[in-house]
């Protein structure tokens, strides 16, 4: 069988990016990197031809999947226009809160033939919440961190301030996306697997005293409950787990590499 192949262009190249980027060219996964942009262009120095300065420029390297691995703003610009060439994954699930970047992603799928992507990330057990999301009556995100590796900037809250355990947001996931855009990728995705945003029920905790972040999921139903609890060590906005669960799925997607490959 012939081996193809899957050309993947990266946008933001911090913590998550440059780590998959990495794993995409140290494995034999049948995956070539084709371009690198990020908007601190002291990032791109040294990467030669990678280096995609404007990203207006991306259909210039017929790349087969484009990565945001930057900032939902990226999806709210880009999104429909990357769409319009080739497919789009999208690690800033946030982005998807506002109902008009989700119409016009599904609508530009539609229209060019093309494919979006929104990886587990951080969620752990969204196959479960997925699979079963018609049966679900809640699903509750409880999110705990100390309060310097979360970005408060759009919510006006000095993080430093903080002194003690403090609830920051407690209420429907749609309204804590644009409250924290940085921080609680995994509530959104956990809403988009499930029961929506506006059902999913979303809580956001910080004490100075912690060190790890925790992402607590329960989702019941009628007969079933769904508990999952992952406490880990976070760096910025990331959780220890996040870079190498974004390769996971750029691989599930991309690679043409040989292998028994899990699904
Ligand atoms: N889905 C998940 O589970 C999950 C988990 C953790 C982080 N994230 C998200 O992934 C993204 C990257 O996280 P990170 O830890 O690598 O962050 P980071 O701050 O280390 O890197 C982000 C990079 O993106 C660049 N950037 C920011 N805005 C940009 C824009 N508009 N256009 C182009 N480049 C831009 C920055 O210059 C930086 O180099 C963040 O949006 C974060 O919220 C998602």
């Amino acid at each position: 069988m012939a081996a193809t192949t899957t050309r993947v262009g990266l946008v933001g190249y911090g913590l998550i990016g440059q780590a998959v980027r990495d794993m995409i060219t140290s494995n034999d996964n049948g995956m070539e990197v084709v371009f690198i942009h990020d908007a601190d262009t002291s990032r791109l120095d040294d990467l030669g031809d990678l280096a995609l300065t404007d990203l207006a420029d991306f259909d210039s390297r017929g790349a087969d999947l484009v990565v945001e691995m930057a900032h939902p703003d990226v999806t709210r610009k880009w999104g429909t226009t990357i769409l319009e060439k080739t497919n789009y994954m999208f690690i800033s699930v946030t982005a998807l809160a506002d109902r008009e970047v989700e119409t016009g992603i599904e609508e530009a799928t539609a229209k060019y033939g093309t494919r979006a992507f929104v990886p587990h990330g951080g969620v752990v057990g969204m196959d479960a919440l997925l699979e079963n999301r018609d049966i679900w009556e809640s699903v509750d995100v409880v999110m705990k961190k100390p309060p310097k590796n979360v970005d408060c900037a759009a919510a006006g809250v000095d993080p430093d301030s903080i002194t003690e355990e403090t609830c920051l947001y407690d209420g429907p996931t749609r309204g804590i996306c644009p409250m924290f855009p940085r921080n609680v990728n995994t509530h959104a995705a956990i809403a988009y697997a499930g029961i929506g945003f506006d059902r999913t029920h979303s809580l956001l905790l910080v004490d100075p005293a912690w060190s790890d972040a925790t992402v607590a999921i329960h989702a019941k139903a009628p007969g079933v409950e769904l508990h999952v609890e992952r406490v880990e060590a976070i760096t910025g906005v990331t959780g220890a787990s996040t870079p190498a669960s974004i390769y996971n799925t750029v691989q599930m997607i991309g690679s043409t590499g040989p292998g028994i490959h899990l699904r």
